[in-house]
């Protein structure tokens, strides 16, 4: 181990942005980089979440539908610690892409509409961050409005995240008689102004030691905030940092994003708070036999997983950029590097890192960092790659699909084509697609249904494969293995019209209602039905 790896690793914290859409997550990313001094102009997140589809054909789909379907990295250094935000997507079609950016991070910010409360998307996130034990910072947003009673939201949420929520801040009034937060760390108030011009370090910071001013500046409102701060505090626990680490307690901090209010309070503890890379599992063989083993993010030799890959934007290449979570080591520029599924040496034809808006050339980057290789193939979601290390990481989800489709090709002379957009875009997980192991038409398989609408356009306008889609008898699918090879053969002699392989080549027995499942289960109490399937 060095200490300059530690050094560096340390000083990394690597987040997700989560929010049921409208929240105000947009708004909120783009002011942490605004007061990390990533960017200059307000306003250039949200251009480019419209903009940046004028950019591509594909992404027609998007700007139709006001939704965003990539998600993206962005990287801001502030008091100096690397910050890296990775973004995920609103919208429920599209989570299966959000789940596997949460593997990707080691802590998640959850922003909360203070009208809404916790809303249903927020709700799924929050069940897969809980899954993981994934430490959740949370904000309440949209204190300028009028909106529920602070104690009551963090009733929602403790109810519904199952941890206790511990005020780090707390709200005077709200809506047109919104007076600001208690900083109950630094016992200040800090006042609150509307306008989206202010710096953080602007707003006016009372100290609490005169209440009488405070009380008399801001009247019923201070009253009534002191009674609900004192019992939230009352019957919340007191700050345990290794408690929110475990996942079993989160910050809470309440602010008006697009009034910059409340906001840098967020990114201090983002650095404070939120914890630095932490170890991951993987599997390596010894003796021929797989053995978990912990990978240390100060541990030098390089390794990182492929989270997400992406069409570049250019439909006239077929360039693809892997993004890759660093797990150890350093990466530098020409680096060898290879793809442990294959064996093969990764030849990208460049590395970038996000900053902020723009893509740059890698000097160096260490473990909690994202790096995208572009390239022109040869790499999948999930794929493990080091410096040449054997190891596999393990634990990127692929969710068994609730819709199916199957893809009729209307010009049959552009099979090619069909293939080798179903192979790409599956291997992109952006559907999942499955092979009928008794031939026939190509099933693509989603978790929402848009995800069927964007494959479509792209096999249209990235692969000139023009396909029509039709609904099938299939409702489901469970990924298939067993311990003993005779066990698994039985079971695909038994059922031959029901196996398909995917994308992945893994087995897949394809249901056509609940029962299906339970009967052969029961048929076949040997073989293993996998809902989720993780990369390994
Ligand atoms: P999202 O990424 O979670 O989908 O949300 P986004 O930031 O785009 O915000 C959704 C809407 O909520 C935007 O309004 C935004 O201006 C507003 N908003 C965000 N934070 C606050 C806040 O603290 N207070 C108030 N009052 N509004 C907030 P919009 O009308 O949809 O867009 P725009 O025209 O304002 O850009």
């Amino acid at each position: 181990m060095s200490s300059n790896f530690l050094a560096e690793t340390s000083r990394r914290r690597t987040f997700a942005i989560i929010s049921h859409p409208d929240a105000g997550k947009t708004t909120l990313t783009e002011k942490l980089l605004l007061f990390s001094g990533a960017i200059q102009i307000a306003g250039s997140v949200k251009a480019r979440k419209a903009s940046r589809h004028a950019t591509s054909d594909w992404m027609e789909i998007e700007k139709q539908r006001g939704i965003s379907v990539a998600s993206s990295v962005m990287q801001m250094s502030y008091r100096d610690h690397v910050v890296n935000l990775l973004d995920t997507p609103g919208h429920k079609d599209f989570s299966e892409d959000t789940y596997r950016v949460l593997t990707a991070v080691d802590s998640a910010l959850m922003v909360i509409d203070a009208a809404n409360g916790v809303e249903a998307q927020t709700r799924r996130l929050i069940e897969v961050c809980r899954q993981r034990d994934t430490p959740i910072i949370t904000f309440v947003n949209k204190m300028d409005r009028e909106v529920r009673e602070p104690l009551d939201i963090l009733d929602e949420i403790e109810r519904e995240l199952g941890m206790p929520c511990v005020p780090m801040t707390w709200p005077v009034g709200q809506g047109k008689a919104f007076g600001g937060i208690v900083n109950l760390r630094t016992q200040a108030m800090t006042v609150f102004e509307s306008g989206s011009e202010r710096r953080p370090q602007d707003f006016e910071a009372v100290p609490l030691t005169a209440p009488e001013a405070l009380r008399e500046r801001f009247g019923a409102e201070w009253d009534t905030a002191m009674e609900s701060m004192e019992l939230a505090t009352g019957a919340s626990p007191a700050w345990d940092r290794e408690a929110f680490l475990a996942g079993r307690q989160t910050p809470v901090f309440f602010g008006s994003g697009v009034n910059n209010f409340g906001v840098m309070e967020v990114l201090d503890a983002l650095v404070d708070l939120a914890p630095s890379p932490q170890p991951r599992s993987s599997t390596v063989l010894v003796n021929r036999q797989p053995v978990t083993r912990e990978v240390r993010p100060e541990d030098e030799d390089f390794s990182g997983v492929v989270f997400k890959v992406q069409a570049n934007m250019d439909a006239n290449h077929r360039d693809r950029i892997a993004f890759v979570r660093m797990a150890s080591g350093k990466y530098t520029p020409g680096m060898k590097l290879k793809v442990q599924r294959t064996a093969k040496e990764l030849r990208p034809t460049s590395v970038v890192t996000f900053m902020s808006q723009r893509r740059e050339a890698v000097d160096e980057a260490f473990a909690g960092d994202i790096i995208g290789f572009t390239t022109h193939g040869g790499v999948q979601l999930g794929d493990t790659i080091t410096g040449g290390a054997a190891l596999q990481f393990t634990g990127l989800p692929f969710f068994a699909p609730e819709l199916f489709m199957t893809v009729i090709l209307k010009n049959p002379l552009r099979t090619k084509q069909l293939q080798q957009g179903l192979a790409q875009l599956g291997e992109e997980g952006a559907i999942q697609v499955f092979k009928p192991d008794a031939g026939g038409a190509m099933l693509l398989g989603a978790v929402g249904q848009l995800q069927f609408e964007v494959v479509q356009h792209r096999l249209k306008t990235e692969y000139d494969a023009d396909v029509r889609l039709e609904g099938c008898q299939y409702t489901g699918a469970r990924w298939i293995t067993a311990e003993n090879p005779a066990d698994l053969r039985a079971f695909t002699d038994a059922y031959p019209l029901r196996l398909a392989h995917d994308a992945a080549d893994t087995l897949a027995y394809l249901c056509t209602s609940p029962y299906d499942v339970r009967l052969a289960q029961e048929r076949f109490p040997k073989i293993h039905f996998h809902p989720l399937r993780e990369h390994a």
